[in-house]
């Protein structure tokens, strides 16, 4: 097995290559072209083998390095090819609003499994967004690797700052046994957000909070989020994510409110404490072994 690193997620694929016994890795070599075309070479053989890639899709030119990455792979013979997307940028399209408008999150995901055997992705922006795969794609919840960090922590509520998040509170709450709210979230514009409690919200007083969301992006929802929880008289809030963008200024509005900010590795940034390595391959060793029954070709 060989573990690929695209330029987007190369620390998150060393980790899963450890977590896979110190499985092969290796880090393409990239260089651009005087017009600005981007070239990727593999370096070592790869025939035969199964391939893990890990790219995070979050900027453009990710998403164009992980196509020639899957060209590479796929005719260089690989005997497999499982597209890792640690974050799937361009999922939160993911219906039609207006008619005229593209499905992002649809037009990535025929395009990016075109190469690939299977595709495993973290904690989806929306569950629109687990039919749009042709292939066998599974979702790995971020939600363990955030439990591993909160265990080591007194907290003693856990919060959704919105209904989209409320599964994902509800299985945090079920794996660290306390007790989770959710908030009332209006969306104003893409930056700002109304939060408000729930009208049967227990007393604050004194408690450590934890917000838990899938993506922090412009901070506004956690910023907001926070502040309300403080007003309440929370002692500590502690911000939580999957992925963390924290754009702009987030990462430091976010910093002027909560005692302390998570985030596991799906995305590089400041905040990066949980690995979700051990879960993505828990899903690797069992997909390779059932389609290989363990040793010799498929
Ligand atoms: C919303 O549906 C998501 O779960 C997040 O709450 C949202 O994307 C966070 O964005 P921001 O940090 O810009 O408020």
């Amino acid at each position: 097995m060989l573990v690929v690193g695209g330029s987007a997620s190369t620390s998150l694929a060393e980790s899963i290559s450890r977590e896979l016994g110190n499985s092969p890795f290796t880090l393409p070599f990239k260089k651009r072209f005087p017009d600005g075309e981007l070239y990727v070479r593999i370096g070592g053989r790869f025939e035969g083998e199964d391939v893990i890639l890990v790219q995070s899709t979050r900027r453009d030119e990710d998403i164009l390095e992980l196509f020639l990455l899957e060209d590479a792979i796929r005719e260089g013979g690989a005997r497999s090819l499982t597209l890792v997307i640690p974050y799937f940028g361009y999922s939160r399209q993911d219906r039609r609003f207006f008619p005229g408008e593209a499905v992002s999150a649809r037009a990535m995901a025929r395009r990016l499994e075109v190469d690939a055997d299977a595709v495993i992705t973290v904690d989806l922006h929306s569950p629109f967004n687990r039919e749009i795969f042709s292939k066998p794609m599974r979702e790995v919840s971020g939600v363990p690797a955030i439990a591993r960090l909160l265990r080591r922590r007194p907290v003693d509520l856990l919060v959704s700052p919105d209904k989209g998040a409320v599964e994902r509170g509800q299985k945090m709450a079920d794996l660290l046994h306390k007790p989770c709210i959710s908030l009332q979230k209006k969306r104003i514009d893409s930056e700002h957000v109304e939060i408000t409690l729930p009208e049967d919200a227990p007393d604050l007083h004194g408690k450590h909070v934890a917000i838990l969301d899938d993506v922090i992006s412009t901070g506004g929802t956690i910023v907001e989020s926070a502040q309300v929880l403080r007003r309440m008289g929370a002692e500590k809030v502690i911000a939580a994510c999957t992925h963390g963008l924290f754009l702009k200024d987030a990462f430091e509005r976010i910093k002027g409110v909560a005692t302390e900010i998570l985030s596991t590795d799906t995305l590089d940034n400041a905040a990066e404490r949980g690995s979700v390595a051990p879960d993505i391959s828990a899903i690797l060793r069992e997909r390779l072994a059932s389609e290989h029954g363990g040793t010799g070709r498929k």
